[in-house]
């Protein structure tokens, strides 16, 4: 597959608050030279300390020219850190260095590092802007893009959080070749996705590419994150707020966090979860009469290709129910799921209680 020399863009369309995704090889290095940078006296870099010694100080050097001063905080690495307190590190860091209204926040690392910087973003001094400079596959294709910013709770995953739209967001392609291959696959379950809700064209193309995804080709990673954020995009910019359509980026979700809630955060990885969850939302499609087996099995056999789980953590199903309950989309004590009304097209709503145990006894190893 053909590399990408130059950038490409994506567009999130929000009015005054509007942004480019700019999505290519080699661009961590060009970062001062963006337009949408803010003027500002001084930067914070938010990454973790697995992320800091990989880009940290090249995004320092990029940046030398545009901020006087500029700092760096390295978060503890996981989902079990993305809490209060280590979100209060970024206010230390910030308010420890002087930092002012004006000062920009760079989320450098994964969705962890680029959920709890733009929450960060949106209370310290009531709002400073923040640029996304994601390096893992999930982030780049999904978590960067939006404006959802959160931290987990004990009692349910992102409750903490503000819709907080970034300036800009930077998917520089060669960050992923660090990556580790279980997070390349976490991050696919989230390109996935974008197939059964919304572009079957897209679902072909990516079960005819599922293995140099896996070996990363460049070309084929390039189009990935293309594609998945021009449908981030088109969704997005319909509905910021999540007041209907955006539910359906939410597919597989419903059990996934309470995938990550029930086995503790940092068990399976997010994409995992997602993984299995969209198996788990497909067949309770399938029982809703939405989808076939056929394309249950489909959808099955892709997610199993990128590595990730298909079968369920047994939780039993009293537990699934009790975490899926505190979920955002529940209205009234009702879970509302993401299912297919049929292969490309997502809708959100309830189901029978007795369907969906009869679908957590099915998929639960
Ligand atoms: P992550 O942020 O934990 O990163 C995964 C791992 O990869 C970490 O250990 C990290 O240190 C490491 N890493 C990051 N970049 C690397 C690189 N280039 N080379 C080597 N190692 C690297 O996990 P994630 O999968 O990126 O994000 C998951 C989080 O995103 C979850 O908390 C989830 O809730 C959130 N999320 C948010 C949204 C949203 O719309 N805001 C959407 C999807 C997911
Ligand atoms: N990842 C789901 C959303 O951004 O809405």
């Amino acid at each position: 597959m053909q590399v990408l020399q130059s950038p490409e863009y994506v567009q999130i369309e929000l009015g005054d608050r509007s942004y480019p995704i700019v999505i290519g090889p080699d661009l961590l290095d060009a970062l001062a030279s963006r337009a949408e940078l803010p003027d500002a006296a001084s930067a914070l870099i938010v990454t973790n300390t697995t992320v800091q010694p990989l880009y940290a100080e090249r995004v320092r050097a990029a940046l030398s020219g545009k901020y006087r001063s500029i700092h760096i905080v390295a978060l503890p690495d996981g989902e079990v850190h993305k809490d209060w307190q280590t979100l209060n590190r970024i206010y230390d860091a910030l308010l420890g260095a002087g930092c002012d209204r004006k000062t920009v926040l760079f989320a450098l690392g994964g969705g962890v590092v680029g959920d709890m910087t733009g929450f960060a973003a949106a209370s310290y001094m009531r709002g400073v802007p923040f640029i996304q400079l994601p390096t893992t596959l999930l982030a780049q294709v999904d978590s960067s893009v939006g404006g959802k910013t959160a931290i987990n709770h004990p009692l349910g995953k992102n409750m903490i959080g503000a819709f907080y739209q970034p300036h800009l967001v930077v998917c520089d392609l060669d960050t992923l070749s660090t990556l580790p291959a279980r997070e390349l696959g976490a991050g696919l379950a989230e390109v996935i996705k974008y197939g059964p809700i919304y572009d079957m064209v897209f679902l072909d193309w990516i079960e005819q590419n599922i293995d140099a995804l896996m070996s990363r080709d460049p070309g084929a990673l390039a189009h990935a994150v293309r594609r998945s954020c021009e449908i981030k995009a088109e969704v997005v910019g319909q509905d910021e707020r999540e007041s209907g359509l955006r539910a359906i980026l939410n597919f597989g979700h419903t059990f996934g966090h309470a995938i990550e809630a029930g086995l503790g955060y940092g068990q399976w990885l997010h994409g995992e979860a997602v993984g299995c969850g969209m198996v788990m939302a497909s067949h309770l499609s399938m029982r809703l009469g939405g989808v076939d087996a056929a394309f249950v099995e489909r959808l099955t056999a892709l997610i199993g290709r990128a590595g990730l789980p298909v079968r369920a953590p047994v939780l039993g199903a009293d537990r699934y129910i009790e975490l899926m309950r505190v979920d955002k989309k529940s209205e009234g004590g009702e879970i509302r799921f993401v299912v297919l009304e049929k292969p490309g097209s997502a809708v959100m709503r309830g189901a029978p209680d007795a369907l969906v145990r009869e679908v957590i006894a099915h998929c639960c190893a």
